[in-house]
Parts: structure tokens; C-alpha cells; sequence
């Protein structure tokens, strides 16, 4: 092989200084940036988001999201093909010892005022999406966010001119400043004692001298949790600019938050655009929740075939002398609780970040499957204890013919099927409908919302009384009839 030559050599290095310094103007910082913050990998998705509705502003300053260690190597990943600069940060770690564990690293929102590289960082909480352009909170001052529960000042937007000075001061100070909140946020509040007082901050009439605190208007830093309550925002809503998914365990992520809480729509109408920077993560998908989603909504077909349920049921009556008198009481709490179950475990197995209606049809789709089962096995229990039960009488008052009659109906939908059916049947629909009722009549206020539910689940709730106690008492007659016809014809329940 052939050494290359000097000329060779010299042209090459032109090039890669040529190519470094092309690519070095294209990713040369801006002065200004926008800050998020990410812990782990659960807010990922809020700041694909957040970053998506900034771009969408047209914005050119950097966007920059601080990474703790609890971030995984796919989710830096990710958002860097989403054009984040990915910034790895490490804990900063709480001053107070005595705290508990999960206090840990609240102060670390602290070290934006430790990015000197840039002159100034607008910060949004990753619960944040930017519905119209904030590019005027770059020419607010020194330090500026907002003023909300009473006299507080939230850390979820603020505007900060990096500088060490100030940092070194905030770290010199940690020890001895209270926070009312054990975290950042608490301490800000000390920091800035006299926050509360600040100007507004007005981007068209600039204060000289700058002031060293400036308050925003509500319209940056909109509360959700102020919509739920008057259920409209109490702001121009034509100039809001921010939202903030501020409620609690309520995360605009959560498939469930926008059949709850309206503005999430806001939100979701956002992630449906998100490019699909890494395979498979078009529309803030996740690769991996899209298989569980698959195997999900198939898994209980496969689960009902192969358990192939065969409504056997024939009502019976005059013959309820027979039942137990605790076999209602007995019924119902076996349904209600199978109900509860099934729901739970629907809801804890169903990925916490798919699309709301992804979540919504597997959701029926599960707690409808494990209630059948569920409920389905006590029947069974029950069809066997009727058989049961007719050994010990004898079983003289089911002539013979009826039973061969029994044995020689196979598939034949009968009277008892259609009876068992609609009871099923009844119960599912009432359920389907308790759920979408307020999406139907477009309800949209929380409380309302929550009222038109209960009201659904205590129609519910009494038709699931009355229709198991029936199904139950023909699936007990119906196991006192099939006792003597031939074994293998007579389970009615296959799982
Ligand atoms: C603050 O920034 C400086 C310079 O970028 C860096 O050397 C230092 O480690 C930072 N301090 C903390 C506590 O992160």
C-alpha cells in the first residue's frame, strides 16, 4: 500500500478544516437559549413536546435540555435528533440532610444561572407547551417569572441572565436560606425576598435601569389547575402564551388527563406533530409501548378463543327455595369485585403514555375481558356447586327426557343464551356509556364531568346488581339440571 503523499496530507487537512469550521457555524451557540430540565425518562416525552412547540414559533435560539443521570442513553438520543443540545448536569445535591430521600436534587434548577455561556435563558418546566411565541421574554431582566399562590413565585417560567456571581452567591447561601418547599423553588422565593413587589414585565415599555426582578404576566406561565376551577381561563385566552400542566399526578402524558381536563387536548394536538425523529417515534410513539399496545388489544382475543365461553344458562323459575339466603349477597360482592379488580389491573398494565383513545379502547377492552373471566369463573363455581347441590337432593324432579333433550342441544342459541346475553351485553353498554357520556354531551367542566360518572356508575352499579344475582341463580339451576347428562358435554365454561 501506497504512503500518501505531503500534497495529499495538506489536502485533506484543508478539507477537515473546511468541513469543521462549516459545521461549527451551523452549531455555533446562540447568545440566548431556551433551558429545560430532565430527570428521567418519564418526562421525555414533555420535552419532545415542549421543544416541538417551541420550533413551531419559528424561534432560532438554541433549545437546551439539561440531563440529570436517571436519563437513559435512548431518550439523550432521541432528543437530540430532535434538536435539542443535550447538556449532561449532575445533581445538585439538597444542603438539608435531614430531608427525605425524594428531595434530593431539587436544587439542581439552580445551575441555569450557572450557564454563563449563554446571556440569557428563558427556563420552561417540561409540563410546560408553548402555544405562541415568548421570544419577547428574552429582552425581560436580570430575573424574572411569575407571582401565583398567593405572593409565591413559581419556578416553572422564568427568564435568567446566567452569571457566576450570582450562582457562587446562591451556593454560598444554600445553607442558611429556608425554603418553604424544600426545593428550588422555596428558595428562589428567599433569594428574591421582595419578588412579590416587582413591575410587571411589559416588552414594549423597557424599565431603566433594568430592575434586578421583573414579574410576567399569567399569560406566560398558565396555570391548568386555574382553568379546572372556573373552568375557562381567566386570561385573554387569544393571548395566552404558555401552559402549565400543573396538577398534581395529572400529567398531560398520561392517556387518561385529556378524557379529564380539557386544555391537555392543547397539548396532545402538539405531540401528534412531533416528527419521527428515531424510528418509530412519529407522533410522540415510543417503539417500545406500540408492540405492548399490539399484543394488548390482541392478547385478550386470543384469551376469549381459546377460553371458549359457551352461554349455557336456563332460568328456572319457582325453584329459588333451593339458594342459600346469603347466595345474593354472595353474587354480587363476587361481580363488584371482579369489576374492581379487572379495572385495576387494566389500568395498571395499559402503557401510562399512549394516545388517549389508544388507551381508552384497551382500557374497555381489558377490564371488559378480565371481568369475563373473572366473573365467569365464579359462575362456573357456581354451576358446580348447583350440580352439587343436586346430588345431595336427588335429582327426581328433572325427568329424564328434558335432560337428553340438554344433552342433544349443542350450539343451539336458546331462550337462556339470549337472556345471559343481554344481561353481558347490558352491562357493557351502560359501562361504555358511563365513560364517553360527558364527551357525548360535550361536558367539559371537571366537576360536572365527574358528576354525569357517578351518576352512570350508580345506574351501573344497580344493573350489575340485579343482572349478576340472575345470571348467578340460572348458572346454579343450570348445574342442578346438567348433573347427570354425559361429562363431556356438560361444562359450560372451557378456559
Ligand atoms: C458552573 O459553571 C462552571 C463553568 O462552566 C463549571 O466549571 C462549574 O462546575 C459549574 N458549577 C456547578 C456547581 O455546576
Amino acid at each position: 500500500m501506497r504512503s500518501p503523499t505531503p500534497a495529499r496530507l495538506a489536502l485533506a487537512l484543508v478539507a477537515a478544516l473546511a468541513a469543521a469550521a462549516l459545521l461549527g457555524g451551523a452549531a455555533a451557540a446562540t447568545e440566548e437559549a431556551y433551558v429545560t430540565l430532565l430527570y428521567g425518562d418519564e418526562f421525555v416525552l414533555g420535552v419532545r413536546v415542549l421543544g416541538k412547540s417551541i420550533r413551531d414559533t419559528g424561534t432560532r435560539r438554541d433549545l437546551v435540555v439539561l440531563v440529570s443521570d436517571g436519563v437513559s442513553d435512548y431518550s439523550r438520543k432521541l432528543l437530540q435528533a430532535d434538536g435539542w443540545i443535550v447538556s449532561h448536569i449532575t445533581l445538585l445535591a439538597n444542603p438539608n440532610q435531614v430531608r427525605p430521600k425524594r428531595f434530593w436534587g431539587v436544587y439542581t434548577k439552580l445551575k441555569i444561572f450557572n450557564m454563563t455561556s449563554y446571556r440569557k435563558v428563558v427556563f420552561l418546566d417540561a409540563d410546560t407547551v408553548v402555544v405562541k411565541s415568548i421570544e419577547d421574554l428574552f429582552k425581560c431582566g436580570k430575573f424574572c417569572g411569575n407571582l401565583k399562590h398567593s405572593e409565591r413565585m413559581n419556578s416553572g417560567v422564568m427568564v435568567v441572565e446566567p452569571s457566576e456571581t450570582v450562582f457562587k452567591d446562591m451556593m454560598r447561601q444554600i445553607d442558611t436560606l429556608p425554603s418553604y418547599t424544600g426545593g428550588d423553588q422555596g428558595f428562589l422565593n428567599s433569594y428574591y425576598a421582595d419578588f412579590a413587589n416587582s413591575h410587571v414585565y411589559e416588552p414594549d415599555k423597557p424599565y431603566t435601569p433594568e430592575p434586578e426582578t421583573q414579574r410576567l404576566s399569567t399569560l406566560y406561565n398558565a396555570d391548568v389547575g386555574l382553568y379546572m376551577l372556573a373552568n375557562k381561563w381567566m386570561v385573554d385566552e387569544k393571548e395566552l402564551r404558555v401552559i402549565h400542566y400543573t396538577l398534581g399526578p395529572l400529567k398531560p402524558w398520561d392517556w387518561w388527563t385529556a378524557w379529564l381536563v380539557k386544555p391537555v387536548g392543547v397539548w396532545q394536538d402538539v405531540r401528534q406533530t412531533l416528527e419521527e425523529s428515531l424510528p418509530g417515534t412519529g407522533g410522540g410513539r415510543s417503539p417500545h409501548d406500540q408492540l405492548v399496545v399490539k399484543v394488548l388489544f390482541i392478547l385478550p382475543v386470543l384469551l376469549l378463543s381459546f377460553g371458549y365461553y359457551q352461554s349455557c344458562f336456563q332460568f328456572s323459575n319457582g325453584m329459588h327455595s333451593k339458594l342459600p339466603s346469603y347466595f345474593g349477597a354472595l353474587t354480587v360482592l363476587a361481580c363488584f369485585m371482579s369489576a374492581g379488580v379487572s379495572f385495576a389491573f387494566a389500568f395498571a398494565i395499559i402503557p401510562k403514555q399512549i394516545m388517549p383513545w389508544t388507551g381508552l379502547l384497551l382500557m374497555f377492552e381489558w377490564t371488559f375481558v378480565s371481568f369475563f373471566l373473572l366473573f365467569g369463573s365464579y359462575l362456573r363455581f357456581v354451576y358446580r356447586w348447583g350440580s352439587l347441590d343436586a346430588n345431595h337432593v336427588g335429582h327426581s324432579r328433572f325427568d329424564s327426557s328434558e335432560n337428553h333433550m340438554v344433552t342433544g342441544r349443542h350450539h343451539n342459541m336458546s331462550d337462556c343464551d339470549i337472556d345471559a346475553t343481554f344481561y353481558w351485553t347490558g352491562m357493557a353498554i351502560i359501562a361504555i356509556v358511563t365513560v364517553l357520556l360527558p364527551t357525548l354531551l360535550g361536558v367539559t367542566a371537571l366537576f360536572a364531568k365527574l358528576g354525569l360518572m357517578v351518576a352512570g356508575g350508580v345506574v351501573l352499579a344497580s344493573f350489575m346488581t340485579y343482572a349478576s344475582e340472575h345470571i348467578a341463580i340460572s348458572a346454579f339451576y343450570k348445574g342442578q339440571r346438567d348433573r347427570n347428562v354425559s361429562r363431556s358435554r356438560s361444562i359450560c365454561f372451557l378456559f
